[in-house]
C-alpha cells in the first residue's frame, strides 16, 4: 500500500503542517488541505491502476491519507452506482439527467466516506476519542466507524434531529446528546467539552481528513462516465463538504494529467429557509453571513454557517456553475415524483438537488442534451417519518383493487 501523502496546506494563508500529527484548522482559523506528492504519482503510476481493484473507496489509497493498510477501517463504502433517471428526465426535458445513489453506502449515507477516512487516520495517528456536532447523518456515519475501530464517539446533534440517526448513534455505542437549537449551537457544545476532555474534535472541516473521504465520489464520477465528464453535478449543500471533495479530485486529476476537456459546472442547491451560500453568491460575497433562523425539513442541509463557505463558492464560480433554492413544499413534491416515477427512495437533501436540475435547466445553464448528474446523499428509509404516507386499511371482507 502506498499513499501519496504529502503535507497538509491552509488554502487562505499557504502554511504548512506535518501530517503525521494530529491537527484541526490553521491557526488563522482555516480548514486544512491534504496535499499529495503528485509528481511522483505521475511518474510511477497511470489511472490504470485503480481499473483493476475491487470497487469501492480504498481502490484510490494513493490519493488517500492512510499510510499503513491494518489501520484502514471500512464497512464497504463507496462504489455507488451512477443511474439514469428516465422518468424525471422526460418530465424536465433532460434526456441525460442520471442520480448518483449516495444512499446505498452503509448507515445509508454519503457520511460513511468521510467517516471511513477520517475515522481510520485519526486511529493511526492515536486518536483514542472523538466529538462532533451533526445534522444526524455524519454523527450516525462516525458513530459506526469508531465502534468498529474501538474509539469512543461523543456526538451531539439538535434536539429535532431525525429519529432515525438519533437511535444509530445510540445504537452504535455513541454518548450522544441533544441539545436545543441548531448545529451551530451543537458545534459550541463540542468544542467547550472537547477542550475540558481532550477529545480530537472532528466537525465539519475541523480535521483535514473527511474531505478526503467525500472526494473519492469525484474519483467515481470521472470513472462512471469515463473521464466525459457531465455537464453539471448538482449537490445538496450544508457544510459543502462534499463539493469541496469532488472539486478537489477534479483539481488532482487535472494535475496528474488524467482528465482533460472541462470540468462540469458545480451546482449548489440549499433550501429557501437555510441558504447562507445561495445569498453570498447572489450578493458576489467570498464568505456567506449566519442565516438566522435556519429552518427546513431537509435537515442535513439545515446548516446556517460553514467554514469551507469560501472554498464552496470559489469552486461554483470558477466551474461557471451556480448557486440555487428550493422550498420544502417543492422538496416534499419532489421527493415523491421520484419515488412513483423512477423507483428511488431518495432523501430529501437529494430531493432539493433533483428539483434544482429543473431549475437550472430553465435558467439555460445546461441543455437539453447534456448529460447532468444530481447526488443524492441519502436513502428515503431514514425519513419515512417525514414523508407521511399512510397504507388504506382494508375492512373486513373488503378486497384490495
Ligand atoms: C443527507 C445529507 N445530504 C447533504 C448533507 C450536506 O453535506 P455537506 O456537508 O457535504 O454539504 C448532509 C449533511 O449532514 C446530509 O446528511
Amino acid at each position: 500500500m502506498k499513499s501519496y501523502l504529502k503535507t497538509l496546506e491552509c488554502p487562505r494563508c499557504g502554511k504548512t503542517y506535518d501530517p503525521s500529527k494530529l491537527v484541526n484548522t490553521c491557526e488563522c482559523g482555516t480548514p486544512l488541505l491534504v496535499r499529495y506528492d503528485l509528481e511522483t504519482l505521475k511518474k510511477e503510476a497511470g489511472p490504470e491502476i485503480w481499473k483493476t481493484r475491487r470497487r469501492g473507496l480504498w481502490r484510490y489509497k494513493e490519493l488517500l491519507p492512510v499510510t499503513d493498510e491494518k489501520n484502514i477501517v471500512s464497512l464497504g463504502e463507496g462504489g455507488t452506482p451512477v443511474l439514469p433517471m428516465k422518468g424525471m428526465g422526460k418530465v424536465y426535458g433532460l434526456k441525460n439527467l442520471y442520480l448518483k445513489d449516495e444512499g446505498l453506502n452503509p448507515t445509508g449515507t454519503f457520511k460513511a466516506r468521510g467517516a471511513s477516512v477520517g475515522v481510520s487516520r485519526a486511529k493511526e495517528l492515536g486518536a483514542k476519542a472523538l466529538a462532533m456536532p451533526t445534522a444526524g447523518n455524519a454523527g450516525a456515519a462516525w458513530a459506526a466507524y469508531s465502534a468498529r475501530a474501538g474509539l469512543k464517539m461523543v456526538v451531539a446533534m439538535p434536539e429535532d434531529a431525525p429519529v432515525t440517526t438519533q437511535a444509530e448513534c445510540v445504537a452504535y455505542g455513541a454518548s450522544t446528546y441533544l441539545v436545543r437549537g441548531l448545529i451551530s449551537d451543537a458545534g459550541r457544545v463540542v468544542r467547550e467539552a472537547s477542550q475540558r476532555h481532550g477529545w480530537f474534535e472532528v466537525a465539519t472541516l475541523k480535521e483535514p481528513y473527511r474531505i478526503e473521504g467525500k472526494k473519492t465520489m469525484g474519483l467515481e464520477i470521472w470513472e462512471d462516465f469515463d473521464g466525459k465528464m457531465p455537464a453539471a453535478i448538482i449537490y445538496p449543500t450544508g457544510g459543502g463538504v462534499g463539493l469541496i471533495g469532488m472539486w478537489k479530485a477534479f483539481s488532482e486529476l487535472k494535475a496528474l494529467g488524467w482528465l482533460s476537456g472541462p470540468l462540469p459546472k458545480m451546482v449548489v442547491v440549499q433550501a429557501e429557509g437555510c441558504a447562507p451560500i445561495v445569498r453570498a453568491y447572489r450578493e458576489g460575497k467570498n464568505r456567506a453571513e449566519f442565516f438566522q433562523g435556519a429552518c427546513t425539513i431537509a435537515a442535513g442541509i439545515r446548516v446556517p454557517s460553514a467554514l469551507g463557505d469560501f472554498l464552496v463558492l470559489d469552486a461554483v464560480r470558477s466551474s461557471g456553475g451556480t448557486c440555487v433554492s428550493v422550498s420544502d413544499g417543492e422538496i416534499l413534491d419532489t421527493w415523491k415524483e421520484v419515488a412513483r416515477r423512477d423507483g428511488m427512495l431518495i432523501c430529501p437533501e437529494g430531493a432539493a438537488a433533483v428539483r434544482a436540475a429543473k431549475i437550472v435547466a430553465d435558467m439555460g445553464l445546461i441543455g437539453p442534451d447534456d448529460p447532468v448528474l444530481v447526488l443524492n446523499t441519502g436513502a428515503g428509509m431514514k425519513y419515512v417519518e417525514l414523508l407521511n404516507e399512510k397504507a388504506r386499511k382494508l375492512e373486513e371482507g373488503e378486497l384490495p383493487e
